[in-house]
């Protein structure tokens, strides 16, 4: 009986240690996230000490005090003892006081906000971009938008009919390093919660409403995150990443987002740009394709994934797939999966239009639409590819 509490005791123990996790809000990356555990750290330890005290005194009066089934009927009683009520009074008082102070301090230090404009060229024209990136979650992807003139004028209280902006990505946040970025949070459906545990705690995206938010990653790598409210059937496969670039790698994305889709050159893939036009450009947008006369996607949100540098991300299916093999090619076998059965891949809703519908297209329309996708943006790194695998 022992030993079995004491197996179970470890195997609980064991499974908060898992090594090289992914979510793992232990090892911040940025100042904001560092800020945050900071805090925590000393105040697991106070509550580490007073719960051994608690339980070692529960345990040990426990054991003292048991019955031993003497004659004695009834042990001493004891009754407002002053120097003992005090005692435990002015302690935790003392202890709640100093947590809250640091737990103020550690608050107002990740609410603020910091002016740290930085210049980028955009288009080849000069602007001074404070970081700010619109985060909206929706059933069941994240999508990031760049507005490099600013959020002034730009009401993101509609979600599903934003402004278009300059960049749009879907599921990968780009970011520049050494630089704290701001995020506006917002929903299109449902409320959802966006988290990137190595660089900042959690924080709702509710529809109606803009929170704030910030980020701030010290040195170029993939940051995991993962939709942390429970959203409807793939809340578990809403998951997101924070790609860190230096200054000069952001420009330089930048400079490749900003392009529109090149034409298609191969036959393959010009039938497939046709097919497109005929099954998917009534949710998704491709700048240069049909961007222009596109009144938003046939869905209850009003919003796909925008494929313009489809290929540029390492991921796809709001974060559950990679598009790539770690050699650097076509992760070919899932992409097909997708494109010829999406909720066979990952579940959503029978009606209501919501997430990818299976299309009914042949295999000779699927092997033209990948040979099309492929065309669509540059294959990052391979040492982005290698470090944003998932299982
Ligand atoms: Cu979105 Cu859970």
């Amino acid at each position: 009986m022992v030993r079995a509490g004491l197996v179970l005791i470890f195997a609980a123990l064991a499974s908060g240690c898992a090594s090289g996790a992914e979510l793992d809000t232990l090892k911040p990356q940025g100042p904001i996230a560092r800020s945050i555990d900071t805090l925590s750290d000393p105040v697991f330890l106070i509550a580490g000490i007073v719960f051994l005290i608690i339980f070692g005194g529960t345990a040990v009066i426990w054991w003292r005090f048991r019955d031993d089934h003497s004659d004695e009927e009834f042990p001493e009683q004891v009754h407002g003892d002053l120097k003992l009520e005090v005692l435990w009074t002015v302690v935790p008082t003392v202890i709640l006081a100093v947590i809250a102070v640091f737990t103020l301090m550690t608050l107002s230090d990740i609410n603020g906000r910091e002016d740290n404009a930085m210049a980028l060229s955009v288009d080849g024209t000069p602007v001074s971009w404070e970081p700010e990136i619109v985060v909206v979650g929706q059933q069941w992807w994240w999508e990031y938008r760049y507005y490099f003139d600013g959020l002034d004028g730009i009401d993101l209280s509609d979600t599903r009919h934003l402004p278009p902006a300059d960049i749009v990505t879907g599921t990968q946040m780009v970011i520049p390093t050494g630089q704290e970025i701001e995020l506006k949070i917002t929903s299109r459906d449902v409320i959802h919660s966006h988290w990137i545990p190595a660089l900042n705690g959690k924080r709702d995206a509710v529809p109606g409403r803009v929170s704030p938010w910030k980020l701030e990653a010290e040195n170029p790598g993939v940051y995991f995150g993962q939709c942390t409210e429970f959203c409807g059937l793939s809340h578990s496969r809403m998951r997101m990443q924070v790609v860190a670039m230096t200054p000069d790698d952001f420009q330089a994305w930048v400079d490749r987002q900003i392009q529109p889709a090149a034409a298609p050159e191969s036959e393959a893939a010009i039938r497939g740009r046709a097919t497109f036009e005929a099954q998917c450009t009534r949710c998704h947008v491709v700048n240069g394709l049909n961007d222009e006369d596109f009144k938003g996607a046939d869905l209850e949100s009003n919003a796909a994934p925008d494929l313009t540098h489809l290929m540029s991300r390492t991921m796809f299916a709001g974060g559950i797939f990679n598009l790539y093999e770690p050699d650097g090619s076509l992760n070919r076998t899932q992409l097909e999966a997708w494109l010829r059965d999406a909720p066979a891949e990952k579940p959503a809703y029978a009606q209501g239009r919501r997430g990818m519908p299976n299309m009914g297209l042949d295999e000779g329309q699927i092997d033209d639409l990948v040979a099309y996708l492929q065309t669509l943006g540059e294959t990052p790194s391979l040492e982005i590819i290698a470090a944003s695998e998932v299982d």
